[in-house]
Protein backbone atom coordinates (compact mmCIF):
# COMPACT_ATOMS: atom_id res chain seq x y z
CA UNK A 1 0.00 0.00 0.00
CA UNK A 2 3.03 2.03 0.69
CA UNK A 3 3.81 2.20 -2.84
CA UNK A 4 0.25 3.37 -3.93
CA UNK A 5 0.33 5.93 -1.33
CA UNK A 6 3.09 7.19 -2.08
CA UNK A 7 2.26 7.35 -6.21
CA UNK A 8 -0.89 9.62 -5.25
CA UNK A 9 0.94 11.73 -2.54
CA UNK A 10 3.66 12.40 -5.73
CA UNK A 11 0.53 13.55 -7.81
CA UNK A 12 -1.43 15.20 -4.90
CA UNK A 13 1.97 17.75 -4.39
CA UNK A 14 2.20 18.70 -8.27
CA UNK A 15 -1.70 19.24 -8.50
CA UNK A 16 -2.81 20.54 -5.14
CA UNK A 17 -1.66 23.18 -3.14
CA UNK A 18 0.74 22.92 -0.38
CA UNK A 19 -2.29 23.19 2.20
CA UNK A 20 -3.59 20.15 0.92
CA UNK A 21 -1.16 18.02 -0.67
CA UNK A 22 -0.32 16.91 2.44
CA UNK A 23 -3.45 15.19 3.07
CA UNK A 24 -3.94 11.34 4.03
CA UNK A 25 -4.09 9.94 -0.04
CA UNK A 26 -6.92 7.80 1.19
CA UNK A 27 -5.29 5.03 -0.70
CA UNK A 28 -7.57 1.23 0.32
CA UNK A 29 -7.31 -2.34 -0.65
CA UNK A 30 -9.59 -2.82 -3.84
CA UNK A 31 -11.76 -5.06 -5.02
CA UNK A 32 -11.85 -3.70 -9.21
CA UNK A 33 -7.78 -2.96 -8.85
CA UNK A 34 -5.01 -3.44 -6.44
CA UNK A 35 -5.97 -0.35 -4.44
CA UNK A 36 -8.54 2.66 -4.34
CA UNK A 37 -8.21 6.40 -3.71
CA UNK A 38 -11.57 8.68 -2.75
CA UNK A 39 -9.16 11.30 -2.11
CA UNK A 40 -10.52 13.96 -5.48
CA UNK A 41 -13.93 13.22 -3.61
CA UNK A 42 -12.66 14.35 -0.29
CA UNK A 43 -10.55 17.46 -1.38
CA UNK A 44 -12.62 18.57 -4.37
CA UNK A 45 -14.80 21.10 -2.69
CA UNK A 46 -11.78 22.88 -1.13
CA UNK A 47 -10.28 23.67 -4.19
CA UNK A 48 -13.21 24.09 -5.93
CA UNK A 49 -13.00 21.87 -8.71
CA UNK A 50 -15.26 18.93 -9.61
CA UNK A 51 -14.34 15.83 -8.12
CA UNK A 52 -13.86 13.75 -11.53
CA UNK A 53 -11.94 16.98 -13.03
CA UNK A 54 -9.15 16.64 -9.80
CA UNK A 55 -9.06 13.06 -10.47
CA UNK A 56 -8.44 13.53 -14.28
CA UNK A 57 -5.63 16.01 -13.02
CA UNK A 58 -4.16 13.43 -10.67
CA UNK A 59 -4.51 10.46 -13.18
CA UNK A 60 -2.60 12.70 -15.48
CA UNK A 61 0.25 13.27 -13.24
CA UNK A 62 0.28 9.75 -12.26
CA UNK A 63 0.52 8.09 -15.84
CA UNK A 64 3.66 7.04 -16.89
CA UNK A 65 4.95 6.04 -13.40
CA UNK A 66 5.03 2.32 -11.30
CA UNK A 67 1.04 2.97 -10.47
CA UNK A 68 -1.51 3.73 -13.07
CA UNK A 69 -4.79 4.43 -12.72
CA UNK A 70 -8.16 4.50 -14.48
CA UNK A 71 -11.26 6.70 -13.48
CA UNK A 72 -14.78 5.41 -12.30
CA UNK A 73 -17.80 6.54 -10.23
CA UNK A 74 -18.09 10.34 -9.45
CA UNK A 75 -14.34 10.70 -8.69
CA UNK A 76 -12.21 7.55 -7.41
CA UNK A 77 -9.53 6.67 -8.50
CA UNK A 78 -8.31 2.78 -9.04
CA UNK A 79 -4.80 2.47 -8.51
CA UNK A 80 -2.74 -1.05 -10.13
CA UNK A 81 0.53 -1.30 -9.38
CA UNK A 82 3.13 -2.47 -11.94
CA UNK A 83 4.91 -5.65 -11.50
CA UNK A 84 8.38 -4.98 -11.16
CA UNK A 85 7.47 -2.63 -8.45
CA UNK A 86 5.65 -5.22 -6.55
CA UNK A 87 8.35 -8.16 -7.23
CA UNK A 88 11.11 -4.81 -5.96
CA UNK A 89 8.58 -4.73 -2.87
CA UNK A 90 8.72 -8.79 -2.21
CA UNK A 91 12.98 -8.62 -2.61
CA UNK A 92 12.78 -5.63 -0.11
CA UNK A 93 10.20 -7.32 2.59
CA UNK A 94 12.96 -9.89 2.81
CA UNK A 95 15.86 -8.47 3.74
CA UNK A 96 13.96 -6.35 6.65
CA UNK A 97 13.25 -8.34 9.42
CA UNK A 98 10.08 -6.22 10.15
CA UNK A 99 8.31 -7.36 6.83
CA UNK A 100 7.39 -3.71 5.85
CA UNK A 101 6.00 -3.03 9.63
CA UNK A 102 6.46 0.54 10.83
CA UNK A 103 6.98 1.22 14.61
CA UNK A 104 4.17 4.07 14.58
CA UNK A 105 3.56 3.56 18.46
CA UNK A 106 7.19 3.85 19.21
CA UNK A 107 7.67 6.55 22.00
CA UNK A 108 4.41 5.91 23.78
CA UNK A 109 3.73 3.96 26.70
CA UNK A 110 0.86 1.74 27.38
CA UNK A 111 -0.12 -0.06 30.41
CA UNK A 112 -2.12 -3.13 29.93
CA UNK A 113 -3.43 -4.76 33.25
CA UNK A 114 -5.01 -7.98 31.93
CA UNK A 115 -5.54 -11.50 33.74
CA UNK A 116 -5.97 -10.27 37.40
CA UNK A 117 -6.46 -13.62 38.93
CA UNK A 118 -7.65 -14.29 42.31
CA UNK A 119 -4.96 -15.41 45.15
CA UNK A 120 -5.91 -19.06 46.71
CA UNK A 121 -8.68 -19.80 44.01
CA UNK A 122 -7.78 -21.75 40.55
CA UNK A 123 -7.58 -20.20 37.77
CA UNK A 124 -11.23 -20.93 35.72
CA UNK A 125 -12.52 -20.13 32.18
CA UNK A 126 -13.66 -17.01 33.19
CA UNK A 127 -10.04 -16.14 32.95
CA UNK A 128 -8.78 -17.12 29.50
CA UNK A 129 -10.42 -14.10 27.62
CA UNK A 130 -8.70 -11.50 29.42
CA UNK A 131 -5.10 -13.81 29.79
CA UNK A 132 -5.48 -14.45 25.86
CA UNK A 133 -6.40 -10.80 24.53
CA UNK A 134 -3.95 -8.92 26.81
CA UNK A 135 -1.59 -11.10 25.89
CA UNK A 136 -1.84 -10.61 22.00
CA UNK A 137 -2.60 -6.89 23.02
CA UNK A 138 0.81 -6.47 24.62
CA UNK A 139 2.94 -8.36 21.86
CA UNK A 140 0.89 -6.35 18.75
CA UNK A 141 1.55 -3.08 20.52
CA UNK A 142 4.99 -3.58 21.34
CA UNK A 143 6.07 -4.66 17.78
CA UNK A 144 4.96 -1.45 16.29
CA UNK A 145 7.26 0.02 18.56
CA UNK A 146 5.48 0.86 21.86
CA UNK A 147 7.18 0.76 24.98
CA UNK A 148 4.35 -1.94 26.94
CA UNK A 149 4.72 -2.10 30.82
CA UNK A 150 2.49 -5.96 31.67
CA UNK A 151 0.23 -5.26 34.94
CA UNK A 152 -1.50 -8.03 36.89
CA UNK A 153 -3.57 -6.98 39.07
CA UNK A 154 -4.10 -9.85 41.45
CA UNK A 155 -7.04 -10.45 43.64
CA UNK A 156 -4.82 -10.76 46.66
CA UNK A 157 -6.11 -8.69 49.48
CA UNK A 158 -9.49 -8.44 51.41
CA UNK A 159 -11.73 -9.61 53.83
CA UNK A 160 -11.85 -12.85 52.50
CA UNK A 161 -8.18 -13.57 53.54
CA UNK A 162 -9.08 -13.05 57.06
CA UNK A 163 -11.76 -15.38 56.68
CA UNK A 164 -9.51 -17.99 54.84
CA UNK A 165 -6.58 -17.53 57.34
CA UNK A 166 -8.85 -18.14 60.21
CA UNK A 167 -10.20 -21.46 58.69
CA UNK A 168 -6.78 -22.17 58.16
CA UNK A 169 -5.65 -21.76 61.70
CA UNK A 170 -8.76 -23.23 63.02
CA UNK A 171 -8.42 -26.98 61.03
CA UNK A 172 -4.80 -27.63 61.33
CA UNK A 173 -5.66 -31.23 59.92
CA UNK A 174 -6.46 -29.21 55.91
CA UNK A 175 -3.17 -29.88 54.87
CA UNK A 176 -2.39 -27.51 51.74
CA UNK A 177 0.83 -27.11 51.67
CA UNK A 178 2.16 -29.88 49.11
CA UNK A 179 4.91 -30.48 46.12
CA UNK A 180 2.88 -28.69 43.63
CA UNK A 181 2.07 -25.67 43.56
CA UNK A 182 -1.67 -26.28 41.19
CA UNK A 183 -2.53 -28.88 43.48
CA UNK A 184 -1.83 -26.47 46.53
CA UNK A 185 -3.91 -24.10 44.96
CA UNK A 186 -6.71 -26.77 44.19
CA UNK A 187 -6.97 -27.75 47.93
CA UNK A 188 -6.83 -24.33 49.15
CA UNK A 189 -10.18 -23.23 46.73
CA UNK A 190 -11.70 -25.95 48.95
CA UNK A 191 -10.74 -24.59 52.05
CA UNK A 192 -12.04 -20.99 51.13
CA UNK A 193 -15.10 -22.50 50.01
CA UNK A 194 -15.26 -24.61 53.36
CA UNK A 195 -14.90 -21.15 55.17
CA UNK A 196 -17.50 -19.15 53.78
CA UNK A 197 -20.04 -21.70 54.70
CA UNK A 198 -18.97 -21.84 57.79
CA UNK A 199 -18.58 -17.69 57.85
CA UNK A 200 -22.41 -17.90 56.21
CA UNK A 201 -23.52 -20.14 59.17
CA UNK A 202 -22.06 -19.22 62.24
CA UNK A 203 -21.51 -15.77 63.41
CA UNK A 204 -19.09 -17.00 66.43
CA UNK A 205 -16.88 -17.52 63.18
CA UNK A 206 -17.82 -14.27 61.55
CA UNK A 207 -16.04 -12.52 64.79
CA UNK A 208 -13.24 -14.54 64.73
CA UNK A 209 -12.65 -13.84 61.16
CA UNK A 210 -13.13 -10.35 61.49
CA UNK A 211 -9.96 -10.11 64.28
CA UNK A 212 -8.22 -11.84 61.22
CA UNK A 213 -8.71 -9.39 58.80
CA UNK A 214 -7.63 -6.73 61.64
CA UNK A 215 -4.66 -8.98 62.36
CA UNK A 216 -3.57 -8.91 58.79
CA UNK A 217 -4.17 -4.97 58.15
CA UNK A 218 -2.01 -3.99 61.15
CA UNK A 219 0.53 -6.60 59.83
CA UNK A 220 0.58 -9.39 62.64
CA UNK A 221 3.88 -11.51 62.00
CA UNK A 222 2.05 -15.04 62.12
CA UNK A 223 -1.07 -13.76 59.89
CA UNK A 224 1.05 -12.23 57.03
CA UNK A 225 3.25 -15.14 57.13
CA UNK A 226 0.59 -17.43 56.34
CA UNK A 227 -0.84 -15.18 53.91
CA UNK A 228 2.32 -14.46 52.39
CA UNK A 229 2.13 -18.43 51.69
CA UNK A 230 -1.14 -18.35 50.19
CA UNK A 231 0.18 -15.75 47.42
CA UNK A 232 3.20 -17.44 46.72
CA UNK A 233 1.60 -21.02 46.04
CA UNK A 234 -1.31 -19.40 43.88
CA UNK A 235 1.41 -17.40 41.77
CA UNK A 236 3.63 -20.09 41.52
CA UNK A 237 0.22 -21.87 40.20
CA UNK A 238 -0.32 -19.24 38.00
CA UNK A 239 2.77 -19.06 36.56
CA UNK A 240 2.42 -22.74 35.37
CA UNK A 241 -0.56 -21.65 33.81
CA UNK A 242 1.12 -18.97 31.54
CA UNK A 243 3.75 -20.81 30.82
CA UNK A 244 1.42 -23.69 29.73
CA UNK A 245 -0.71 -21.22 27.71
CA UNK A 246 2.73 -19.54 26.06
CA UNK A 247 1.79 -15.95 27.50
CA UNK A 248 4.55 -13.28 28.29
CA UNK A 249 3.17 -12.92 32.24
CA UNK A 250 6.09 -13.37 34.56
CA UNK A 251 6.06 -12.99 38.62
CA UNK A 252 7.75 -9.64 38.41
CA UNK A 253 4.28 -8.09 36.36
CA UNK A 254 1.97 -8.96 39.83
CA UNK A 255 1.10 -5.75 40.90
CA UNK A 256 -1.69 -7.08 43.28
CA UNK A 257 -4.10 -5.27 44.80
CA UNK A 258 -2.09 -5.43 48.24
CA UNK A 259 0.08 -3.41 46.37
CA UNK A 260 -1.95 -0.28 47.12
CA UNK A 261 -3.16 -1.23 50.26
CA UNK A 262 -0.04 1.27 52.09
CA UNK A 263 -1.59 4.54 49.86
CA UNK A 264 -5.44 3.84 49.88
CA UNK A 265 -5.96 6.48 53.15
CA UNK A 266 -3.80 9.22 51.43
CA UNK A 267 -6.17 8.68 48.33
CA UNK A 268 -9.15 8.81 49.41
CA UNK A 269 -8.38 11.60 51.54
CA UNK A 270 -7.01 13.63 48.69
CA UNK A 271 -10.90 12.58 46.95
CA UNK A 272 -12.48 14.22 50.52
CA UNK A 273 -10.50 17.11 50.76
CA UNK A 274 -11.51 17.72 46.83
CA UNK A 275 -14.98 17.32 47.96
CA UNK A 276 -15.28 14.93 44.87
CA UNK A 277 -16.00 11.87 47.96
CA UNK A 278 -18.79 12.75 49.96
CA UNK A 279 -19.99 11.13 53.21
CA UNK A 280 -23.41 9.22 52.53
CA UNK A 281 -24.69 7.22 56.07
CA UNK A 282 -21.17 7.24 57.14
CA UNK A 283 -20.01 5.50 54.03
CA UNK A 284 -17.62 7.72 51.39
CA UNK A 285 -18.94 7.93 47.85
CA UNK A 286 -18.37 9.67 44.77
CA UNK A 287 -22.09 10.38 42.77
CA UNK A 288 -23.01 10.30 39.12
CA UNK A 289 -25.62 12.17 37.08
CA UNK A 290 -25.79 9.63 34.90
CA UNK A 291 -25.12 6.28 37.16
CA UNK A 292 -29.03 5.13 39.09
CA UNK A 293 -28.89 1.85 40.27
CA UNK A 294 -32.60 0.04 39.39
CA UNK A 295 -34.54 1.88 42.17
CA UNK A 296 -33.73 5.05 40.10
CA UNK A 297 -31.68 6.19 43.72
CA UNK A 298 -28.15 7.59 42.45
CA UNK A 299 -25.73 4.61 42.68
CA UNK A 300 -22.60 5.77 44.01
CA UNK A 301 -18.55 4.39 43.74
CA UNK A 302 -17.97 3.31 47.26
CA UNK A 303 -14.36 4.52 48.12
CA UNK A 304 -14.65 3.75 51.94
CA UNK A 305 -17.33 1.82 53.64
CA UNK A 306 -19.06 2.13 56.67
CA UNK A 307 -16.75 0.61 58.69
CA UNK A 308 -13.75 2.15 57.71
CA UNK A 309 -12.70 -0.46 55.05
CA UNK A 310 -11.46 0.26 51.40
CA UNK A 311 -12.39 -1.66 48.87
CA UNK A 312 -12.23 -2.91 45.09
CA UNK A 313 -13.21 0.83 43.93
CA UNK A 314 -10.47 2.55 46.21
CA UNK A 315 -7.66 0.35 45.03
CA UNK A 316 -8.31 0.80 41.43
CA UNK A 317 -8.46 4.34 42.38
CA UNK A 318 -5.19 4.17 43.17
CA UNK A 319 -3.65 2.02 41.10
CA UNK A 320 -5.25 4.92 38.31
CA UNK A 321 -3.08 7.31 39.96
CA UNK A 322 -0.27 5.03 40.44
CA UNK A 323 -0.46 4.12 36.76
CA UNK A 324 -0.62 8.09 35.45
CA UNK A 325 2.00 9.68 37.99
CA UNK A 326 4.86 6.74 38.68
CA UNK A 327 4.43 4.70 35.44
CA UNK A 328 4.48 7.91 33.60
CA UNK A 329 1.44 5.79 31.03
CA UNK A 330 0.19 7.46 27.99
CA UNK A 331 -2.92 5.08 27.88
CA UNK A 332 -3.75 2.45 29.93
CA UNK A 333 -5.80 -0.71 29.05
CA UNK A 334 -8.10 -2.72 31.40
CA UNK A 335 -8.90 -5.72 29.42
CA UNK A 336 -11.45 -7.03 31.44
CA UNK A 337 -14.76 -8.67 31.50
CA UNK A 338 -17.57 -6.59 30.14
CA UNK A 339 -19.75 -6.62 33.40
CA UNK A 340 -17.13 -4.46 35.03
CA UNK A 341 -18.23 -1.65 32.25
CA UNK A 342 -20.03 0.57 35.25
CA UNK A 343 -17.05 0.16 37.65
CA UNK A 344 -14.29 1.30 35.49
CA UNK A 345 -16.98 3.88 33.96
CA UNK A 346 -16.94 5.24 37.80
CA UNK A 347 -13.17 4.82 38.85
CA UNK A 348 -12.44 6.84 35.46
CA UNK A 349 -15.09 9.36 35.90
CA UNK A 350 -13.75 10.09 39.21
CA UNK A 351 -9.81 10.00 38.33
CA UNK A 352 -11.01 12.78 35.48
CA UNK A 353 -12.77 15.24 38.39
CA UNK A 354 -9.75 14.48 40.59
CA UNK A 355 -6.88 15.58 37.95
CA UNK A 356 -5.05 12.57 37.41
CA UNK A 357 -6.33 11.38 34.43
CA UNK A 358 -6.15 14.80 31.83
CA UNK A 359 -6.36 14.98 28.35
CA UNK A 360 -2.94 13.28 27.69
CA UNK A 361 -3.36 10.06 29.15
CA UNK A 362 -6.39 7.48 28.17
CA UNK A 363 -7.93 5.12 30.49
CA UNK A 364 -9.58 2.58 28.33
CA UNK A 365 -11.70 -0.31 29.50
CA UNK A 366 -11.62 -3.25 26.81
CA UNK A 367 -14.19 -5.63 27.89
CA UNK A 368 -15.31 -8.65 26.06
CA UNK A 369 -18.09 -11.15 25.85
CA UNK A 370 -18.54 -14.55 28.08
CA UNK A 371 -17.09 -17.80 27.28
CA UNK A 372 -20.61 -19.74 26.77
CA UNK A 373 -21.01 -24.05 27.21
CA UNK A 374 -22.02 -26.15 24.83
CA UNK A 375 -26.05 -25.14 25.69
CA UNK A 376 -25.68 -21.39 24.62
CA UNK A 377 -25.27 -20.36 28.38
CA UNK A 378 -22.44 -19.61 30.36
CA UNK A 379 -19.84 -22.38 30.57
CA UNK A 380 -19.94 -24.54 33.69
CA UNK A 381 -19.20 -27.92 35.01
CA UNK A 382 -22.49 -30.79 34.63
CA UNK A 383 -22.51 -29.80 38.75
CA UNK A 384 -22.90 -25.90 38.02
CA UNK A 385 -19.33 -25.53 39.13
CA UNK A 386 -16.81 -23.21 37.36
CA UNK A 387 -14.53 -25.06 34.82
CA UNK A 388 -10.72 -25.19 35.79
CA UNK A 389 -8.50 -23.81 33.03
CA UNK A 390 -5.94 -26.37 33.35
CA UNK A 391 -8.80 -28.95 32.56
CA UNK A 392 -10.11 -27.05 29.80
CA UNK A 393 -6.16 -26.87 28.46
CA UNK A 394 -6.06 -30.62 28.65
CA UNK A 395 -9.59 -31.36 26.56
CA UNK A 396 -7.76 -29.21 24.13
CA UNK A 397 -4.68 -30.73 24.07
CA UNK A 398 -6.28 -34.16 23.79
CA UNK A 399 -9.05 -32.89 21.05
CA UNK A 400 -5.56 -31.29 18.60
CA UNK A 401 -4.25 -35.19 19.21
CA UNK A 402 -7.19 -36.89 17.73
CA UNK A 403 -7.51 -34.15 14.91
CA UNK A 404 -3.86 -34.50 13.90
CA UNK A 405 -3.65 -38.48 14.21
CA UNK A 406 -6.40 -38.15 11.42
CA UNK A 407 -3.82 -36.78 9.16
CA UNK A 408 -0.92 -38.51 7.52
CA UNK A 409 3.10 -36.99 9.34
CA UNK A 410 5.96 -38.37 9.80
CA UNK A 411 6.40 -37.29 13.44
CA UNK A 412 7.20 -38.93 16.29
CA UNK A 413 7.37 -39.01 20.51
CA UNK A 414 8.38 -36.05 21.57
CA UNK A 415 8.39 -34.11 18.39
CA UNK A 416 4.90 -34.92 17.75
CA UNK A 417 3.81 -34.43 21.56
CA UNK A 418 5.32 -30.97 21.30
CA UNK A 419 3.19 -30.25 18.02
CA UNK A 420 0.32 -31.75 19.80
CA UNK A 421 0.36 -29.21 22.77
CA UNK A 422 1.15 -26.72 19.71
CA UNK A 423 -1.99 -27.11 18.37
CA UNK A 424 -4.18 -27.53 21.10
CA UNK A 425 -2.92 -24.89 23.21
CA UNK A 426 -3.01 -22.73 20.06
CA UNK A 427 -6.65 -24.03 19.32
CA UNK A 428 -8.15 -22.50 22.21
CA UNK A 429 -6.37 -19.33 22.21
CA UNK A 430 -6.80 -18.81 18.55
CA UNK A 431 -10.97 -19.05 19.03
CA UNK A 432 -10.83 -16.57 21.35
CA UNK A 433 -8.58 -14.11 19.79
CA UNK A 434 -11.12 -14.95 16.38
CA UNK A 435 -14.13 -13.93 17.92
CA UNK A 436 -14.68 -9.99 18.06
CA UNK A 437 -13.74 -8.88 21.42
CA UNK A 438 -17.62 -7.87 22.73
CA UNK A 439 -19.15 -10.84 21.15
CA UNK A 440 -19.87 -13.63 23.58
CA UNK A 441 -18.72 -17.62 21.69
CA UNK A 442 -19.45 -21.12 22.31
CA UNK A 443 -16.05 -23.27 23.65
CA UNK A 444 -16.50 -26.20 21.09
CA UNK A 445 -13.26 -28.13 21.08
CA UNK A 446 -14.29 -29.92 17.85
CA UNK A 447 -14.67 -26.85 15.72
CA UNK A 448 -11.33 -25.20 17.30
CA UNK A 449 -8.68 -28.25 16.68
CA UNK A 450 -10.48 -28.44 13.36
CA UNK A 451 -7.95 -28.57 10.10
CA UNK A 452 -9.95 -26.34 7.82
CA UNK A 453 -12.05 -23.11 8.37
CA UNK A 454 -10.24 -20.17 10.40
CA UNK A 455 -8.56 -22.43 12.94
CA UNK A 456 -5.40 -21.90 14.81
CA UNK A 457 -4.55 -25.45 13.76
CA UNK A 458 -5.66 -24.34 9.60
CA UNK A 459 -3.03 -21.55 9.66
CA UNK A 460 -0.46 -24.14 11.76
CA UNK A 461 -0.69 -26.32 8.92
CA UNK A 462 -0.46 -23.61 6.23
CA UNK A 463 2.85 -22.17 7.76
CA UNK A 464 4.57 -25.92 8.18
CA UNK A 465 3.33 -26.93 4.72
CA UNK A 466 4.76 -23.71 3.29
CA UNK A 467 8.35 -24.30 5.26
CA UNK A 468 7.92 -27.85 4.05
CA UNK A 469 8.64 -26.85 0.64
CA UNK A 470 11.01 -24.33 1.24
CA UNK A 471 12.95 -26.98 2.75
CA UNK A 472 12.67 -29.21 -0.61
CA UNK A 473 14.10 -26.08 -2.83
CA UNK A 474 17.87 -26.28 -3.77
CA UNK A 475 19.61 -23.69 -1.96
CA UNK A 476 21.09 -22.34 -5.29
CA UNK A 477 17.23 -21.15 -5.93
CA UNK A 478 16.81 -19.74 -2.56
CA UNK A 479 19.50 -17.90 -2.75
CA UNK A 480 18.62 -16.36 -6.03
CA UNK A 481 17.55 -12.50 -5.93
CA UNK A 482 13.96 -11.63 -6.93
CA UNK A 483 13.75 -11.22 -10.50
CA UNK A 484 11.69 -7.37 -11.28
CA UNK A 485 11.21 -7.93 -15.15
CA UNK A 486 8.82 -11.41 -14.74
CA UNK A 487 5.48 -10.82 -15.14
CA UNK A 488 2.80 -11.87 -11.78
CA UNK A 489 0.41 -14.23 -12.73
CA UNK A 490 -2.89 -12.94 -11.49
CA UNK A 491 -2.47 -15.29 -8.10
CA UNK A 492 0.95 -14.31 -7.32
CA UNK A 493 -0.31 -10.87 -7.37
CA UNK A 494 -3.15 -11.78 -5.05
CA UNK A 495 -0.41 -12.92 -2.44
CA UNK A 496 1.69 -10.03 -2.65
CA UNK A 497 -0.90 -7.54 -2.23
CA UNK A 498 -2.22 -9.49 0.82
CA UNK A 499 1.29 -9.77 2.56
CA UNK A 500 1.18 -6.12 1.51
CA UNK A 501 -2.03 -5.58 4.37
CA UNK A 502 0.10 -6.71 6.66
CA UNK A 503 0.85 -3.42 8.19
CA UNK A 504 -2.15 -1.93 8.28
CA UNK A 505 -3.84 -4.88 9.97
CA UNK A 506 -1.32 -4.57 12.90
CA UNK A 507 -2.32 -0.61 12.93
CA UNK A 508 -6.21 -1.41 13.09
CA UNK A 509 -5.36 -4.03 15.42
CA UNK A 510 -3.74 -1.66 17.84
CA UNK A 511 -6.29 1.01 17.38
CA UNK A 512 -9.36 -0.77 17.74
CA UNK A 513 -7.71 -2.95 20.42
CA UNK A 514 -8.88 -6.26 18.09
CA UNK A 515 -7.35 -9.04 17.75
CA UNK A 516 -9.93 -10.97 15.31
CA UNK A 517 -8.40 -8.47 12.55
CA UNK A 518 -5.40 -10.27 12.46
CA UNK A 519 -6.60 -13.84 12.91
CA UNK A 520 -8.75 -12.50 9.69
CA UNK A 521 -5.69 -10.82 8.11
CA UNK A 522 -3.99 -14.22 8.39
CA UNK A 523 -6.93 -16.72 7.78
CA UNK A 524 -7.11 -14.44 3.96
CA UNK A 525 -3.12 -14.99 3.91
CA UNK A 526 -3.41 -18.58 4.03
CA UNK A 527 -6.51 -18.76 1.65
CA UNK A 528 -4.30 -16.72 -1.20
CA UNK A 529 -1.80 -19.03 -0.22
CA UNK A 530 -3.23 -22.01 -1.16
CA UNK A 531 -4.83 -20.43 -4.34
CA UNK A 532 -1.19 -19.07 -5.36
CA UNK A 533 -0.28 -22.68 -5.08
CA UNK A 534 -3.34 -24.24 -6.96
CA UNK A 535 -2.20 -21.98 -9.52
CA UNK A 536 1.43 -21.54 -10.00
CA UNK A 537 3.84 -24.61 -9.33
CA UNK A 538 6.61 -23.45 -7.25
CA UNK A 539 9.40 -26.52 -7.29
CA UNK A 540 8.33 -27.25 -10.66
CA UNK A 541 7.92 -23.92 -11.98
CA UNK A 542 8.60 -23.48 -15.93
CA UNK A 543 11.83 -21.55 -15.41
CA UNK A 544 14.86 -21.36 -12.69
CA UNK A 545 14.25 -17.32 -12.65
CA UNK A 546 9.88 -18.07 -11.80
CA UNK A 547 10.77 -20.94 -9.32
CA UNK A 548 13.53 -18.42 -7.48
CA UNK A 549 10.56 -16.02 -7.37
CA UNK A 550 7.57 -17.99 -6.47
CA UNK A 551 10.38 -19.37 -3.39
CA UNK A 552 10.64 -15.62 -2.63
CA UNK A 553 7.35 -15.30 -2.27
CA UNK A 554 6.48 -18.03 -0.03
CA UNK A 555 9.64 -17.03 2.20
CA UNK A 556 8.09 -14.02 2.64
CA UNK A 557 4.44 -15.70 3.07
CA UNK A 558 5.94 -18.17 5.52
CA UNK A 559 7.69 -15.36 7.68
CA UNK A 560 4.32 -13.02 7.94
CA UNK A 561 2.50 -16.56 8.93
CA UNK A 562 4.78 -17.01 11.74
CA UNK A 563 4.78 -13.58 13.06
CA UNK A 564 1.15 -12.98 12.31
CA UNK A 565 1.17 -16.25 14.51
CA UNK A 566 3.35 -15.28 17.16
CA UNK A 567 1.66 -11.89 17.90
CA UNK A 568 -1.75 -13.67 17.91
CA UNK A 569 0.71 -15.72 21.04
CA UNK A 570 0.97 -19.01 19.13
CA UNK A 571 3.63 -21.50 18.10
CA UNK A 572 4.61 -22.14 14.47
CA UNK A 573 6.01 -25.66 14.21
CA UNK A 574 8.03 -26.40 11.35
CA UNK A 575 6.91 -29.22 11.08
CA UNK A 576 2.97 -30.73 11.22
N1 LIG B 1 -9.38 -9.68 40.12
C1 LIG B 1 -10.41 -9.07 39.32
C2 LIG B 1 -11.50 -10.08 39.03
O1 LIG B 1 -11.28 -11.28 39.14
C3 LIG B 1 -9.89 -8.57 38.00
C4 LIG B 1 -8.97 -7.39 38.10
C5 LIG B 1 -9.11 -6.48 36.94
N2 LIG B 1 -8.26 -5.31 37.04
C6 LIG B 1 -8.55 -4.23 37.73
N3 LIG B 1 -7.67 -3.24 37.75
N4 LIG B 1 -9.67 -4.11 38.40
O2 LIG B 1 -12.60 -9.67 38.70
Amino acid sequence: MVLAQNAVTGAMARVLPRRLSERDPLVRPSEHADFQSNVALSLAKATGQPPQELARALQQELAGGAVSSTLSGPGFLNLSVDDAQLWRQVGARLADDRLGVGEPLAGTRTVIDYSGPNIAKEMHVGHLRTTVIGDCLVRVLSFLGGDVVRQNHLGDWGTQFGMLIQYIDEHPEARWRGADPGEQVSVLDGLYRAARQVFDADPAFVERARLRVVALQSGDGATLAVWRELVAASTAAFQQLYDRLGVLLTPEDSAGESTYNPVLAEVVRELADAGIAVDSDGALCVFFDDVTGPDGEPAPLIVRKKDGGYGYAATDLATLRHRIRELEADRILYVVDARQALHFRMVFATARRAGWLTDGVEAVHVPFGTVMGPGGTPFKTRSGGTVRLSELLDAAVEGAREAIADKPHDLDGEALERVVRAAGIGAVKYADLATSRAKNYVFDIAQMVALQGNTGVYLQYAHARVRTILGKAPQEALDTPVDTSLALHPAERALVLALDGFDATLREVAAELEPHRLCGYLFSLAKALTDFYGACPVLKADSAGVRANRLALCRLTARTLARGLDLLGLQAPDRM
